[in-house]
C-alpha cells in the first residue's frame, strides 16, 4: 500500500478500518506457515474467522462471479483505486476467489524452501509464460539487443510462443540449448544482452531435466533470474524456488486441476527475484508476482476465471496424495512398457536407464513423505512417452487401439490420456524443430492416470498386440 497522507480524512477512515482486515490476514498467513503441505492445500488462506465474518460459515472458499465489487462512498472507492485499501475492484484486476487461489499456491510453492513467494494466477498457463517473461524483455536503450536462453524441449505452445511471437514478431534472440544437463553449453550461449533463462522440467513430452541449482547460480552470476514451467511436476514433487530458481510457472489446466474441468495458469516469484532490468517499482524486484498482479496483468487483460479459480482450488486440495498415486501408477506401465518387444525407447525419469534419471533423483521427491530414514521418496510424476518400433503408422496404428485410455492433446488429468505430439502438440513447430526437439513420429506421450495400472497396461498390450 502507498503513502495516504495526500489523501483526505474520509479516506483514511477506510485506511484505518482496513488495517484490521490486514492483521487478521497476517494471522492467518502466520498460523498456514506452521502447517504441513497436506494441510495448506485444504485450507490455504481460507479460515474459520474469515467463514464466519464474511461468509455466512461456507466451509468451502466463495465462488464470486460478480464483474465487479461495489463501494460504499467516494473515499473508499478512492482508496480501492489507489491499492490503499485490500479491494478486488473489478474481476480483470482481481477477485476474492481468485485470491484464496493465489495465496495458496504461493504458499505451496514455498513449503520447505525457506523462502518467501508471491503468486499471480491467469487464464492459461500460455499466458503465466508470457506474464513471467515480457517483463524482462522491455528496452532499456535505443537500439539495443536482447535475448534470452531456453531449453529447447519446451511443450509445443511454448516454442511458439518464444520463436515466433518472440523471436520473429518483436526481435528477441532466442538460443535454444539442446542438452538442458549440459552446463558449458548454457554458459556458452549466455552475454550481457541475456536477460533470463528458462527451463521446462521434467519437459513435455521428452522428460528433459537439468540441474536447477547449478542454473541458478548461473542465471545469478550474470545478475538475469532463472524462470522454471514446473507444470508436470507440480509442487508436490518439485518446488524450483528451494533451489534458487526467481520465477516458477504452471499450467493449471494440468495435474493441479486434474480433473480436467478448467484451464488456468499461474507465476509463483521468490521475494526478491534476480534481475538488472531497470523498472521504477519497487514491487518488481520485490515481489515480482505481485508486480505482475497490479500492472502488465490489469493493463494486458489475462486474468483468470473465477469459476475456473474454484475448480483448481478444490482439486489442489488432494494434490500430494494424487501425485503419489499417479507417479506410483506410471512407474508400473513404465516399467512394463520397458521390456515390450514392440517398443525401442521408454522415456520417464523414474527409469534407472532414462539418462535424465540421475538428476531428477536429485530434485523430484514427494513432500512430506518419509522413506524410513528420514529421507523424502522419490516420485517422478505421470507424464511419459514410449517410441514404437518401425514406421511412424506403427505408432499411430497403436494409438487408434486403445479402448480405454483417451486421445487428446492434454496430460495432468486423473484418467490415463494419451497424444502423438509430432501431429499435434508440436505440429507446428515443423520437422526441423522437432528432430533438434526431439520428438519423432513414432513417439507416443501417455499420461498416466488413476485408474488401475494393471487396467491401463491391458489396454497398451492390446493394442501392441495389433503390430
Ligand atoms: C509444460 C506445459 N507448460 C505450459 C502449457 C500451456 O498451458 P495451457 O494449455 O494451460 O495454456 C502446457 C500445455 O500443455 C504444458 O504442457
Amino acid at each position: 500500500m502507498s503513502n495516504p497522507t495526500t489523501y483526505g480524512p474520509g479516506v483514511q477512515k477506510y485506511v484505518d478500518e482496513a488495517r484490521k482486515l490486514l492483521a487478521e490476514r497476517e494471522e492467518v498467513l502466520r498460523r498456514a506457515k506452521g502447517w504441513k503441505f497436506d494441510t495448506l492445500a485444504v485450507h490455504g488462506l481460507y479460515s474459520l474467522e474469515e467463514a464466519y465474518a464474511r461468509n455466512q460459515g461456507s466451509v468451502i472458499e466463495p465462488l464470486y462471479l460478480s464483474a465487479s465489487q461495489s463501494y460504499r462512498d467516494a473515499d473508499e472507492l478512492e482508496a480501492a483505486l489507489a491499492y490503499l485499501i485490500p479491494t478486488w475492484c473489478y474481476t480483470r484486476i482481481a477477485n476474492p476467489t481468485t485470491y484464496y487461489l493465489e495465496g495458496v499456491l504461493a504458499l505451496l510453492e514455498g513449503y520447505k524452501t525457506g523462502t518467501d513467494t508471491s503468486c499471480c494466477v491467469t487464464a492459461s498457463g500460455m499466458a503465466a509464460i508470457a506474464m513471467a517473461v515480457d517483463p524482462f524483455l522491455v528496452k532499456q536503450k535505443d537500439g539495443e539487443k536482447m535475448n534470452f536462453v531456453s531449453c529447447i524441449q519446451v511443450y509445443g505452445g511454448t516454442f511458439q510462443q518464444f520463436s515466433l511471437r518472440l523471436g520473429k514478431e518483436r526481435g528477441v534472440e532466442v538460443r535454444w540449448v539442446l542438452h538442458p544437463d549440459d552446463l558449458e553449453d548454457w554458459k556458452s550461449k549466455i552475454d550481457e544482452n541475456t536477460r533470463f533463462l528458462y527451463m521446462e522440467a521434467p519437459s513435455n513430452p521428452q522428460q528433459s531435466f537439468c540441474d536447477g541449482k547449478a542454473l541458478a547460480d548461473l542465471a545469478h552470476r550474470w545478475e538475469i533470474p532463472f524462470i522454471v514451467d514446473a507444470t508436470c511436476a507440480t509442487p508436490a514433487l518439485m518446488r524450483p524456488v528451494g533451489c534458487g530458481a526467481d520465477i516458477v510457472v504452471h499450467s493449471l489446466t494440468k495435474s493441479i486441476t486434474a480433473g480436467g474441468t478448467a484451464i488456468g495458469g499461474a507465476l509463483i516469484s521468490r521475494k526478491p527475484v534476480v534481475t538488472k532490468v531497470r523498472n521504477d517499482h519497487p514491487l518488481f524486484k520485490e515481489s515480482f508476482a505481485e508486480y505482475v498482479k497490479f500492472l502488465p496483468y490489469r493493463d494486458l487483460g489475462p486474468a483468470a476465471a473465477p469459476v475456473n479459480a474454484m475448480f483448481a482450488l478444490n482439486d489442489l486440495r488432494t494434490l500430494r496424495s494424487r501425485m503419489d498415486l499417479v507417479s506410483r501408477n506410471c512407474q508400473a506401465v513404465a516399467e512394463w512398457l520397458a521390456g515390450h518387444p514392440r517398443v525401442y525407447q521408454v522415456d520417464y525419469l523414474g527409469l534407472p536407464s532414462f539418462k535424465y534419471h540421475p538428476l531428477a533423483q536429485r530434485y523430484m521427491t514427494l513432500v512430506d513423505s518419509d522413506d524410513g530414514a528420514g529421507r523424502e521418496v522419490n516420485r517422478y510424476g505421470h507424464l511419459m512417452s514410449f517410441r514404437v518400433d518401425g514406421p511412424p503408422a506403427n505408432a499411430r496404428k497403436v494409438f487408434d487401439k486403445f479402448r480405454m485410455i483417451y486421445r487428446a492433446t492434454d496430460l495432468g488429468r486423473i484418467k490415463s490420456v494419451a497424444t502423438i505430439p509430432a501431429i499435434s502438440t508440436h505440429q507446428q513447430q515443423g520437422e526441423e524443430a522437432r528432430r533438434m526437439a526431439d520428438v519423432p513420429p513414432q513417439l507416443i506421450r501417455l499420461c498416466v492416470g488413476a485408474e488401475d495400472p494393471a487396467d491401463v497396461i491391458a489396454d497398451l498390450d492390446q493394442a501392441l498386440a495389433t503390430l
